[in-house]
């Protein structure tokens, strides 16, 4: 049985992850330092409380467990906090990843599945965005992981790690089947706020309707979790079976505007969502939308969540268990 050694597992996105890698038969350990993530994300789950500073003892993890792989959620991720704070934004995101790297070179661990993201491209020129578009982050946290990505490349060129960075767009949703869900604090993410606006009654500010779309709201690229971890798992099998270092977006190539996301927040929940208009967010491009057809093609990926509708109906599921539940 391969063991994987997942960073960032008590989040999001890691930790649906980490149980899809349970169910498909991997052996899994979590570290997390929980300064972002939950507890209960990771039940059932091996899990050491770490930050990816304390690279000695990542690498003692690393070695006692005799990781095959590491995938790498681990970082902060909201791009406005990174405009503030961008000091902490590298020492996390960049100087975490150099202490995990200097770890896995240390327990002689050389695969590895990166998150990275649609931040990589800042304001692309062609949309859906193909992965040969150029690196031009506008924002610092889109800095951190095209450092990092940059740094992948030689270290495939030069240490033998053979590495996959996923570059995501907006993940979203729950998964059905589990308890896990989207409970970033504080949240920035445009479902799980339109559904909190419609629990609470305390209107929502949309960022802007005056952009050169066709409702003047902006356009992303919405992205199941599940659709996600799946992801995760074809590209760290691919590793493991010798497979070369590579960059792929995951996204559904289908592009929704705020507006619409309302919409469908609507329709799911038979409530009207308050909302006021705001100014523009800096740094936002209008639209982003995936090219996805290179993770389809090579690691056969097929998103099982590519409509709006379903994704919204799951994470409102999740939000009712919580308010239920908190
Ligand atoms: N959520 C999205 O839409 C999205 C989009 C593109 C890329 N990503 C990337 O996906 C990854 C996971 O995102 P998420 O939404 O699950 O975020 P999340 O905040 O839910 O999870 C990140 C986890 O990493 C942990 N962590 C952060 N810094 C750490 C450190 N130094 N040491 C140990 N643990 C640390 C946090 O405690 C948290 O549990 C991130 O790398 C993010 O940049 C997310």
């Amino acid at each position: 049985m391969k063991k994987i050694l997942v960073t960032g597992g008590a989040g999001y996105i890691g930790s649906n992850t980490a149980h899809l890698l349970v169910r498909r038969g991997f052996d899994v350990m979590v570290v997390d330092d929980l300064s972002r993530g939950h507890a209960h994300n990771v039940a059932g789950i091996p899990f050491r409380r770490l930050n990816l500073s304390e690279s000695g003892a990542l690498a003692d993890v690393l070695a006692r467990e005799k990781a095959d792989a590491v995938i790498h959620f681990a970082a902060y991720i909201a791009v406005g906090e990174s405009t503030q704070n961008p000091e902490l934004y590298f020492s996390n995101n960049v100087g975490g990843t150099i202490s995990l790297l200097a770890a896995m070179a240390q327990a002689k661990v050389k695969r590895l599945v990166f998150s990275s993201t649609a931040a990589v491209y800042g304001m692309p020129k062609i949309v859906p965005i193909p992965e040969e578009s150029p690196f031009a982050p506008v924002n610092p946290y889109g800095e951190t992981k095209v450092m990092i990505e940059t740094m992948l490349g030689w270290l495939d060129q030069y240490s033998g790690l053979r590495s996959i960075a996923l570059r995501y767009f907006n993940a979203c949703g729950s998964d059905p089947e589990s308890d896990l869900g989207e409970e970033h604090d504080p949240e920035t993410h445009l479902i799980p706020l339109l559904l909190k606006a419609i629990v609470t009654g305390n209107p929502i500010t949309l960022f802007g309707d005056d952009y050169d779309t066709p409702d003047g709201t902006c356009i992303r690229d919405y992205i199941h979790v599940m659709d996600l971890a799946a992801a995760h798992v074809l590209a760290v099998e691919n590793l493991l079976a010798g497979g070369a270092s590579d960059a792929f977006n995951v996204g559904t190539g289908t592009g929704h505007s705020v507006l619409q996301v309302v919409r469908a927040v609507e329709e799911v929940t038979g409530n009207k969502v308050p909302y006021t208009i705001g100014p523009r967010r800096p740094g936002d491009p209008p639209s982003l939308v995936a090219n996805s057809e290179k993770l389809k093609r090579t690691l056969g990926w097929k998103p099982k969540f590519p409509d709006l509708t379903d994704i919204v109906k799951t994470a409102w599921q999740f939000e009712q268990k919580r308010s239920a539940t908190s």
